[in-house]
């Protein structure tokens, strides 16, 4: 049985302060619901949430029972140097952060970053011990053309390209955030979203086995909220969501946490 991952993505919102309080009001909520802690404390449930760099120290802080994932949002797959506004694996790693999130489709598509970039950063990340949520989506017009899966089937193989098997399968998360459905209140239909989940462990169980593909875990992310998730949650190739906007909210996160179970 693969555990349940269920990950909020702040995006450029909650700076330190915000990010302090937040996390002080949910790890306590979180510590207080007997079903939840359960369910992190049998490896059955991982709860994350993917912060901005400057609160990411601050999250840690408030984090006192150790209970949530913390993560950065994107990173550089250099260590250090002149890269004057970026941060590095290392640098995540040391405020105490577990997990990064790569490939954004608000990176690919505001930042450009393609493909090989993606990959250079989940490698980098690996390397240095982080797990990388690598996300991946088509476009609606990719969508339209029915190009959906060959757009998913490019952005997954060429994002673990070169990376061992085993450790696609233990250590990288893959999510599945069709960028119609991001921020804009459309989501997938839990049928729309399996089937290109489906595909993409189809695929990695091509390119890396079907023991990999078993094992790895699949997001769907794209205006995930309390209402529409346990019939998300019920597909059997998706195994968690990636939450942007009801996560900014703790009463919804929280939510979103409890209908997942
Ligand atoms: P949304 O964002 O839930 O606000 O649509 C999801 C994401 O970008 O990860």
């Amino acid at each position: 049985m693969r555990r349940k991952f269920i990950a909020g993505n702040w995006k450029m919102f909650n700076g330190p302060k915000a990010s302090y309080d937040f996390m002080t009001k949910f790890v306590s909520l979180i510590s207080s619901s007997k079903v939840i802690t359960e369910s992190i404390s049998s490896s059955k449930l991982e709860v994350a949430i993917f912060a901005p760099a400057i609160s990411l120290e601050s999250c840690v802080r408030a984090n006192v029972s150790s209970s949530v994932i913390l993560g950065a949002e994107n990173m550089y797959w250099e260590k250090q140097g002149a890269f004057t506004g970026e941060i590095s694996a290392p640098m995540i790693k040391e405020t105490g952060c577990t997990h990064v999130i790569i490939g954004h489709s608000e990176r690919r598509h505001i930042f450009h970053e393609t493909d090989s970039e993606v990959n250079k950063k989940v490698t980098a990340a690996l390397a240095e011990g982080l797990t990388p949520v690598m996300c991946v989506g088509e476009l609606l017009q990719d969508r339209e053309n029915s190009k959906t899966f060959d757009v998913i089937a490019t952005q997954v193989s060429e994002g673990i390209k070169g990376i061992d098997p085993l450790s696609v399968a233990d250590n990288i998360i893959i999510a599945y955030e069709p960028v119609w459905a991001i921020g804009t209140g459309k989501t997938a239909s839990s049928e729309d979203a399996e089937e290109v989940c489906a595909s993409i462990r189809k695929l990695v169980a091509q390119l890396c086995g079907c023991a990999c593909a078993e094992k790895i875990i699949i997001l769907y992310g794209g205006s995930v909220k309390p209402e529409n998730t346990a019939s998300i949650m019920s597909q059997a190739n998706i195994d968690g969501v990636l939450v942007g906007g009801a996560s900014l909210k703790v009463d919804s996160f929280m939510s979103i946490i409890e209908s997942s179970l």
